[in-house]
């Protein structure tokens, strides 16, 4: 795991937008990982300013995003198929046909095979260490599969997306699964803000996976950066 540590999150963001853009550069039909949340808004709204300003070519991409709430329609404004067509594919020439969300009809992980595999995987990270919605207690071997959230998740979730209202936010997910990340060609995790700062010092010292600590599982990929803005930048990086 290499640790990259930027000034403000705008830089750290800008770091991530254009990592992308260089992946969709060098190989046009790139497969990416996407990741919803708080964290990567920023960098999807510099790939659409990229879009407007150099015309980027994104028809060939296709896109699987980590994960989706389970009893939220599509349409829903907290589903995160809505929040990915309204940050992103909305505003750039992406085939709306490309891009997949885990859901209980598809066999999720035989699909991004057939297509390949990803190429870039991008990773947000819970303040608990989980990617995707892979909570503590997820096996290394997990493929993609419906999840519980955890309490703290729903409640992080309610406070930040519903409102505080933790009745509104669904208890239940489809998530890629710690073997279905790691099955990336390359991921980069992004980690932002104060909240984070103990959950980036906790991976900083990973040495090995720990299922009470998911993101630990990264340890075991070769090409894994992490970016971090200074307010979470662990202690020694
Ligand atoms: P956040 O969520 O980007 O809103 O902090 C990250 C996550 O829970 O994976």
């Amino acid at each position: 795991m290499k640790f990259l540590k930027f000034n403000n999150s705008h830089l750290a963001s800008e770091f991530v937008k254009e990592q992308i853009i260089k992946q969709i550069k060098t190989k046009p039909e790139s497969i990416l990982g996407l990741a919803t949340g708080s964290t990567p808004i920023i960098s999807y709204n510099l790939l659409v300013q990229d879009f407007q300003k150099n015309k980027t070519n994104w028809s060939k991409v296709k896109t699987f995003n980590l994960d989706e709430y389970i009893g939220l329609p599509t349409n829903h404004i907290q589903s995160y198929r809505y929040f990915m067509n309204d940050n992103l594919f909305n505003h750039i020439n992406i085939d709306i046909n490309n891009t997949y969300f885990p859901n209980s009809k598809n066999d999720y992980d035989k699909l991004i095979e057939k297509e390949g595999g990803i190429d870039l995987q991008i990773l947000g990270i819970g303040t608990n260490g989980h990617i995707g919605f892979n909570e503590p207690g997820s096996k290394l071997t997990s493929l993609t599969r419906a999840v519980d959230l955890v309490e703290q998740t729903i409640k992080i979730n309610a406070d930040k997306f519903f409102n505080g209202n933790i009745s509104l936010v669904p208890n239940k997910a489809f998530s890629m699964g710690l073997a279905s990340i790691l099955a990336a060609k390359k991921i980069i995790l992004i980690a932002l803000g104060n909240s984070k700062k103990e959950t980036m010092q906790k991976l900083f010292k990973t040495k090995e996976f720990n299922s009470n600590f998911p993101a630990s599982a990264l340890i075991k990929h070769k090409d894994v950066i992490i970016v971090c803005d200074k307010e979470c930048a662990p202690d020694g990086l």
